[in-house]
């Protein structure tokens, strides 16, 4: 019975992170296998310019809004930054920012990923919102603050037929004032996709491990 349920789970699971990700679950498991490691290569040999900013101008501008929404990836996990990120929250909520968080379906690398490391950290259920209930909002939004996240917000989702991760919802982050992107280089995601987000006029770019950008943020508010 154990058995069963375990693999019926892991069925359920598989089912929703295929669907969020818009493939089929053979694509998924062997899509990579015929890739070519052009885009991976680009990302990293990329020579255009970005804007890049410090962690006390991103702690000024962020206590100055009144609309912020925080969207976690991959990269949070890795750096276990949830703790020092519900820090920096509650000194932005304190100086009267609105902060929400919003979770994109395949976030991080599992199903959940994103809920359980925010809910570990005590982020409040009612901050958390799903792609569907916040993505219209972001054009409301005085500053997007993505820490660690990066095909999650990729247009190329939208716009590159070419791309894998074509047809793949996204979070609209590129709809706000000021978007800041929390990673440590310009290499790409899980997907090996440049993503044009980080050479936009309303981008910039806070390099650092993300917890340790999260403590100088906080250290600055
Ligand atoms: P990714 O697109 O993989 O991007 C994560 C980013 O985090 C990387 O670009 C990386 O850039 C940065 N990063 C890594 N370590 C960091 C650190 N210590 N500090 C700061 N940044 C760090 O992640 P995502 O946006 O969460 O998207 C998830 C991807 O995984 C999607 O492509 C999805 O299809 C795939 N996927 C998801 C699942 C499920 S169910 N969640 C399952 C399988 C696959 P730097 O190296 O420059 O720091």
């Amino acid at each position: 019975i154990t058995g069963a349920l375990v693999g019926a789970s892991g069925a359920i699971l598989s089912y929703i992170m295929c669907k969020a990700m818009n493939r089929s679950l053979g694509n998924v498991l062997f899509g990579s296998l015929n890739k070519e490691a052009t885009t991976a290569q680009a990302a990293v040999t990329e020579e255009r310019e970005v804007q890049r900013a410090a962690a006390e101008d991103a702690a000024f501008f962020m206590s100055q809004a009144d609309e912020v929404v925080i969207v976690p990836g991959y990269g949070m996990a890795v750096a276990g930054a949830q703790h020092a990120l519900k820090e920096m929250t509650d000194k932005l909520k304190e100086a009267g920012c609105n902060v929400r968080y919003a979770i994109h379906p395949v976030a991080g690398r599992m199903p959940g990923h994103m809920n359980v490391l925010l809910a570990e950290a005590n982020v409040s259920y009612e901050e958390v919102f799903e792609l569907e209930e916040i993505n219209s909002d972001f054009k409301n939004t005085d500053v997007v603050f993505v820490i660690g996240a990066n095909d999650i917000t990729n247009p190329a989702a939208k716009t590159d037929e070419a791309s894998p991760i074509y047809g793949m919802p996204i979070l609209e982050v590129a709809d706000a004032k000021q978007v800041y992107f929390v990673k440590r280089s310009m290499a790409a995601g899980y997907a090996e996709v440049q993503n044009e987000l980080f050479f936009t006029s309303n981008t910039q770019m806070l390099f650092g491990d993300a917890k340790e950008v999260c403590e100088a943020i906080v250290k600055s508010l």
